[in-house]
């Protein structure tokens, strides 16, 4: 009986620091960044229509200091229904909803350029 506790006691203790492990890898998730992460994400989905190198004649997304203005309002409009007034990407299939967690947690994580 005494070996069953010890036994029980020790898989408690184990299960408990390995939650705590895991929860420390979650919280050094590095940050998003513009350059690394937000960057592929509009060329890919935005373009060409706000990339002016590719034809784009929309608000510009090539750069870092518009995206940080216009978070707001992209995040606003991707979260839309595909037959909702004002849905980007434009006339194209709705984003994943991983693709739009970037914008979102780019912002949360303080809209950093590097
Ligand atoms: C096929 C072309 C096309 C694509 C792709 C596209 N847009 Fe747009 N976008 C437009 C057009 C046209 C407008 C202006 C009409 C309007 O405001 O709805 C616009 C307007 C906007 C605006 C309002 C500011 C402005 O330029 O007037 C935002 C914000 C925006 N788009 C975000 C996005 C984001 C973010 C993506 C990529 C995920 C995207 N768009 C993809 C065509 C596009």
């Amino acid at each position: 009986m005494k070996k069953l506790i010890t036994g029980s006691a020790m898989l408690v203790a184990v299960l408990i620091l390995a939650n705590c492990s895991s929860t420390k890898k979650i919280a050094a998730v590095p940050k998003l960044t513009y350059e690394t992460n937000v960057k592929t994400v509009v060329v890919g989905n935005c373009s060409p229509c706000h990339i002016p190198a590719s034809g784009g004649n929309k608000r510009p997304y090539d750069n870092y200091a518009n995206l940080k203005s216009d978070i707001d309002e992209i995040i606003r409009r991707v979260s839309l229904q595909t037959t909702e007034r004002g849905y980007m990407p434009f006339k194209r299939p709705h984003l994943s909803d991983s693709t739009i967690m970037v914008f979102k947690q780019w912002k949360a994580d303080g809209l950093l350029e590097n």
